[in-house]
């Protein structure tokens, strides 16, 4: 059976990354790394040295034994060129976001469709064993409801210019967040600061609240002194911290909350004096995770679905619904902070 052949759209910071990621996924071939600045590809070159590289991206196109094409170019790019890879022909690997815009999301789903090629986006986190880990203790019955959750995601740089802290970063959250509770929210609003460049917002604020009643906070921004990449979730008998930047310990399990406590005599749940809540204290427990790189589970899973058939589980649809908050919440943020409410889904 001959290998899947790749050719890589865009060799800046990510680039690389997803270059080494598939030269090291058994059963794929990385044949092409294209990218508009020849001082990257002579680095490439350097470091790769079989693979082929070209500043035109029609060279991977029109070369019929590349099946797919991953897309590593600035966000605005996306659409536009995931666009020309399928109407090649070509499987396609985007990286977050899907696309900019909704409409050119939905196209691009429905395109690839009917071109019966896959779509995938790189939303990495539901790839990261620590994601999955903290998905499996706060759907665990020990862990109560699932009340809120808050994420934040800042640090200093890298400032963009084609897309603000909201696209740039909270793609990352949304994703996250969409996975661990299994639903899709029905408000966003969302407040923003372009401080540094005018009109590109440095600093972001969303607020997302579910139809069961959730809620989810998400600040993400650049523009910050130091970097802090935490999930916390608190459920109605457990907490959890997920500490993306701490490999000693990505999830810390907080077994603590409240419990009621009757004050009198006889404790009767109608009537509020005969009880009061108090602290309930308990362990701090990190458990181990299989921890392998989320990048290579996610280009192994790819090179995957090619071979095999099947559905990424990070497919157009679940990067088209990340796209529409991304877009409800700019338009909330476009309005000071309105809460807004999100289209629902339709099959596109
Ligand atoms: N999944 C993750 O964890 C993760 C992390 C970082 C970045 N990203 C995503 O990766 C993408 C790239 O981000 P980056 O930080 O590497 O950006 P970058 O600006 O460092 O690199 C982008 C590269 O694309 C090239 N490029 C632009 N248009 C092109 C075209 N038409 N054809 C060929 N090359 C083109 C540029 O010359 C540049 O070298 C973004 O979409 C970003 O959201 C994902």
């Amino acid at each position: 059976m001959r290998d899947i052949t790749l050719g890589i759209l865009g060799a800046g910071y990510w680039g690389p990354n997803l270059i080494r990621s598939f030269a090291e996924t058994p059963g794929c071939e990385v044949r092409y790394v294209c990218d508009l600045r020849p001082e990257l590809l002579a680095k490439i070159s350097k470091r790769f040295h079989q693979v082929k590289v070209s500043t035109r991206f029609d060279d991977l196109l029109n070369d019929p034994e590349v099946d797919a094409i991953v897309i590593a170019t600035p966000a605005a790019t996306h659409a536009e060129l995931a666009m020309r890879a399928l109407s090649a022909g070509k499987h396609v690997l985007v990286e977050k976001p899907l696309a900019h815009e909704v409409e050119a999301g939905e196209k691009l789903v429905r395109f690839a469709e009917t071109q019966k090629r896959i779509l995938m986006v790189g939303h990495t986190f539901e790839y990261n064993p620590a994601v999955r880990k903290l998905h499996d203790i706060i759907r665990d019955p020990s862990f109560g409801d699932i009340v809120y959750l808050y994420s934040r995601r800042v640090n200093l740089g890298v400032l963009r210019q084609d897309v603000n802290a909201l696209w740039n970063l909270a793609p990352h959250d949304v994703s996250i967040i969409l996975y661990l509770f299994e639903e899709y929210p029905q408000y966003v609003s969302a407040q923003g600061l372009a401080h540094i460049r005018k009109g590109v917002e440095d600093v972001a604020f969303m607020y997302l609240e579910f139809p069961s009643g959730r809620i989810a906070s998400v600040h993400v921004s650049w523009l910050d002194p130091s970097k802090d990449r935490t999930m916390t979730v608190i459920g109605s008998r457990r907490m959890v911290i997920y500490d993306d930047v701490d490999p000693e310990a990505r999830l810390k399990i907080y077994d603590r909350g409240f419990e009621i406590e009757s004050v009198m005599s006889g404790l009767d749940h109608a009537d509020p004096s005969s009880y009061t809540y108090r602290v309930r204290p308990g362990d701090i427990i990190a458990p181990y995770i299989d921890w392998k790189e989320p990048l290579m589970i996610e280009c192994r899973h790819f090179v995957e679905v090619i071979r095999n058939g099947g559905v990424p589980l990070t497919d157009g649809h679940n990067g088209l619904r990340v796209v529409r908050i991304l877009a409800a919440a700019t338009a909330s943020m476009r309005q000071n902070g309105r809460r807004i409410e999100i289209p629902s889904l339709v099959k596109t």
